[in-house]
């Protein structure tokens, strides 16, 4: 678990900005549960068997003995809340994006949290193909706003009887592999056999490459769904890479899973910056009406990572809101003047900065240049005698005084902001 320091602010607020922004864009509606859910909740949605629910949850009782999870996603989370509140009554589909805290005991390494952000995006009863790829499309415009090259691993894993006919088939091709497995993959045999597609051990990577691959054991109607959201994504020019052995770790994916994944070469681990797909059944199986839906769930503090690592080779800096003006003040009497005047710039949404601790005007200058202001407001001692204010042009150096009544029209004026009616 980890603090989130100032230092990083610019990555996370265009990231809540960007998010908020494509959400209101293509109509998703926030949506907060809770940290802690009754731990069935989870136990049911993601799966035994899972390395999330078997090793990772955070799992206590409370004082009243109830076992409770500290939530290690939301989906299963979204998907009891899309029940209880009976959300199938509103108008489908239902479109529900979210952005808070995840817990999982992982092993901690870069980009592996016991605390970590997700945001994510839901969207329940359609089982349109077009569902799947608005979801992809979203995530690939976070990125592109974001400036981060990315591109979409993709595969389907069929419906259950699908996968059940699959996975007896890798089954029987694994055990004849046997003496060539780590100690994990001889056990996922028995336990989910999918994981074996995930194995990272180079000893299991030739078993790997020349097992049975599941688009082969898909009926038409599932290849149709697939080949029709690749045909979107080749519309809307979304790079993507098929990938067979794409399991996802969560068991209540059904036909389209994608994860993503920066261009970038970065160092240390290249692990999926998002992923989601389709999970028809679940709303069912958590005692709803059958509700197709599908979602996706990016990790923000891997965003973040892969973000820096980017700028630093691209020589690239976060995009900042510019400073509009620099309140410089010389004085007790003109600082008490300028807290005024600062409340009144930022009323009309002029962004200053300013800072109270200088009280030299050399400092207070070389600080307005490093912030590359356009303009400085200098109060000192005589402009709070007269109730003016000098405005300094900081490119040309020609200075201006005002009268303090007049000082926010005419900053306006020169900032270009005619159309501001406040
Ligand atoms: P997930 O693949 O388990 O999917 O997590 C999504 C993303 O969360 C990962 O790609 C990663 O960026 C981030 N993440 C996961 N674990 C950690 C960790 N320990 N530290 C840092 N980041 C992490 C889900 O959670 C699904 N709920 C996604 C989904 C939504 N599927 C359908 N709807």
């Amino acid at each position: 678990m980890h603090d989130i320091l100032p230092k990083d602010e610019k990555y996370w607020k265009p990231m809540y900005k960007t998010i908020s922004d494509l959400a209101e864009h293509f109509q998703f509606s926030r949506i907060e549960t809770p940290i802690l859910e009754e731990v069935g909740v989870f136990v049911r949605g993601i799966g035994k068997g899972t390395d999330v629910v078997d090793k990772e949850m955070y799992v206590f009782e409370d004082k009243d003995t109830t076992k409770v999870a500290m939530r290690p996603e939301m989906t299963a989370a979204v998907v009891r809340a899309y029940i209880m509140h009976g959300f199938w009554n509103m108008p489908q589909p239902t479109k529900l994006w979210y952005w808070g805290p995840m817990f999982r005991h992982d092993r901690p390494q870069a980009g592996r949290y016991r605390q970590f952000h997700q945001i994510g995006f839901e969207n329940f009863g359609s089982n349109d193909p077009s569902v799947d790829a608005e979801l992809i499309l979203v995530a690939f415009d976070f990125f592109k706003d974001l400036g981060l090259p990315v591109e979409i691993k993709i595969n389907s894993i069929g419906t259950l009887a699908e996968r059940a006919n699959y996975k007896n088939e890798l089954v029987n091709y694994y055990r004849s592999k046997r003496s060539y497995l780590c100690e994990e993959c001889r056990q996922r045999i028995t336990k989910n056999p999918m994981r074996l597609l995930d194995c990272k051990e180079t000893g299991c990577q030739t078993v790997k490459e020349e097992a049975p691959q599941i688009i082969n054991w898909l009926g038409a109607e599932s290849k149709n769904h697939f080949m029709k959201v690749l045909e979107y994504l080749d519309v809307l020019e979304i790079p993507y890479q098929l990938d067979h052995t794409l399991v996802r770790g969560l068991n209540y994916y059904t036909n389209t899973v994608f994860e993503i994944y920066t261009t970038d070469e970065q160092e240390g681990s290249q692990s999926a910056l998002g992923g989601g797909g389709r999970y028809d059944l679940l709303v069912e199986e958590m005692g709803g009406r059958p509700t197709p839906a599908a979602g996706l769930a990016i990790g923000l503090e891997r965003v973040v990572l892969a973000l820096k690592q980017y700028n630093e080779k691209n020589n690239r800096e976060m995009p900042k809101v510019p400073t509009d003006a620099y309140v410089a003040q010389l004085g007790e009497e003109a600082r008490r003047v300028t807290m005024k005047i600062i409340n009144q710039l930022r009323g009309v949404g002029i962004k200053i900065a300013f800072n109270f601790f200088k009280t030299s005007l050399k400092n207070q200058m070389e600080l307005a240049d490093g912030l590359k202001a356009p303009f400085t407001v200098i109060i000192g001692q005589k402009e709070v005698q007269d109730s003016t204010a000098i405005i300094r042009d900081m490119e040309s150096g020609i200075q201006e005084i005002v009268d303090q009544k007049k000082l926010v029209t005419v900053l306006k004026r020169k900032l270009g902001r005619f159309d501001d009616k406040r």
